[in-house]
């Protein structure tokens, strides 16, 4: 099969297509041929090292196809299901492995591309509208990168609890895709002063929550757009780590609190990944919740989809096709 490989640590070119044998799924595994494959920031980190993993390996860990195969023991999906994970184990590939209890089937309305696109992002939406922080309706919450994958798919959760959805973007494009997905206000923080538009927005009350995917440019600022006793999410950070913080500025600030969440802490059971699924995949099926595919790569042309990623220039999701 075709496979993508990292031998060594580095910028996108580092990201070879290689042929390599189809994988043997082990006890609790299952096979898949992948149609799909999900990109996302973590895969760069991968590659640079910013996040340790070991040489050489296929990164990858999204995507959506059919179960080839199954290993011992493997009772939840059977040869033929339309399925999509996020734990697969190299998904930049035309056939993965990953354990059968991390695979959920696919509702027949939505498609495997939909569904290697809307898993990840859409599985960190909902935990970061539902869980993270339990948002209500007339409540404010403040989302960087609003028109990138996690972005599009958090306004469109937010403003379907009926909470006030403020969105940051980089260009006017990004801006309308935002206030379609259900920003209410959009702030072009390569322009403006995003701190000074959050506060006259919200009358100096500041927001409830701040959703961070950005990290290094938003982070700090961000703490000042928080009503008091409000809460800090910092989930990312597409443009480097955050600074590191002294507690007692939670408290200057207004007694707020700071959190650093990750996808496999509120996945962790089959139980919540199935149950965070159904109500996403559930959004997809009946048109209330609208997927971007910004754009498609070939499996060939992942070093593509990396520069275009980084490089600030993709909306919504990207996906590789094998
Ligand atoms: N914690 C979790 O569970 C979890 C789950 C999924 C993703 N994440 C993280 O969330 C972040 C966003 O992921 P995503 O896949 O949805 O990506 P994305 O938001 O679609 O893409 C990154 C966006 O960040 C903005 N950005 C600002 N400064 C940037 C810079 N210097 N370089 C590159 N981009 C910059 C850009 O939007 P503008 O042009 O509008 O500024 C860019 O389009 C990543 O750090 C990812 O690892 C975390």
């Amino acid at each position: 099969m075709n496979a993508i490989r990292v031998h060594q640590l580095g910028h996108a070119g580092v990201l070879r297509l290689e042929t390599m044998d189809v994988p043997t799924p082990s006890p609790g595994q299952a096979l898949i041929r992948m149609e799909a494959v999900g990109v996302n920031f973590i895969e760069i980190y991968h590659r640079t090292g910013l996040y340790k993993v070991q040489l050489p390996f296929t990164p990858g860990t999204e995507g959506a196809g059919t179960v080839e195969a199954v290993g011992p023991g493997v009772t939840t999906v059977r040869q033929g299901d339309r399925v999509a994970s996020v734990n697969l184990l190299g998904s930049y590939a035309e056939y993965a492995v990953a354990p059968a209890d991390r695979l959920v089937p696919l509702p027949d309305r939505v498609s495997t591309r939909q569904g290697a696109a809307v898993l990840l992002q859409g599985l960190t939406a909902h935990y970061l509208v539902t869980s993270t922080y339990h948002l209500q309706r007339g409540e404010s919450c403040l989302v960087h990168a609003a028109a990138g994958g996690v972005g599009l798919l958090l306004c469109q959760m937010a403003r379907r609890i009926g909470a006030r959805v403020i969105g940051t973007v980089s260009t006017e494009e990004k801006a309308q895709l935002a206030r379609e997905a259900g920003a209410d206000d959009v702030i072009l923080y390569t322009q403006a002063d995003f701190e000074t538009e959050v506060k006259r927005l919200t009358a100096g009350a500041g927001v409830q929550v701040v959703y961070d995917s950005v990290g290094r440019t938003t982070f700090a600022k961000g703490l000042n757009c928080l009503a008091r006793r409000g809460l800090m999410v910092l989930l990312g950070q597409s443009s480097g780590p955050a600074e590191p913080v002294d507690p007692q500025i939670l408290n200057q600030k207004g007694s707020l609190f700071l959190t650093r969440p990750s996808i496999g802490h509120y996945t962790a059971t089959r139980e919540e990944l199935l149950q965070r699924s159904a109500d996403v995949l559930g959004w997809v099926a009946d048109g209330s919740l609208s997927v971007r595919i910004g754009h498609e790569f070939p499996l060939a042309n992942a070093a593509d989809a990396h520069r275009e990623l980084e490089s600030r220039r993709t909306t919504g999701k990207v996906l590789l096709i094998p």
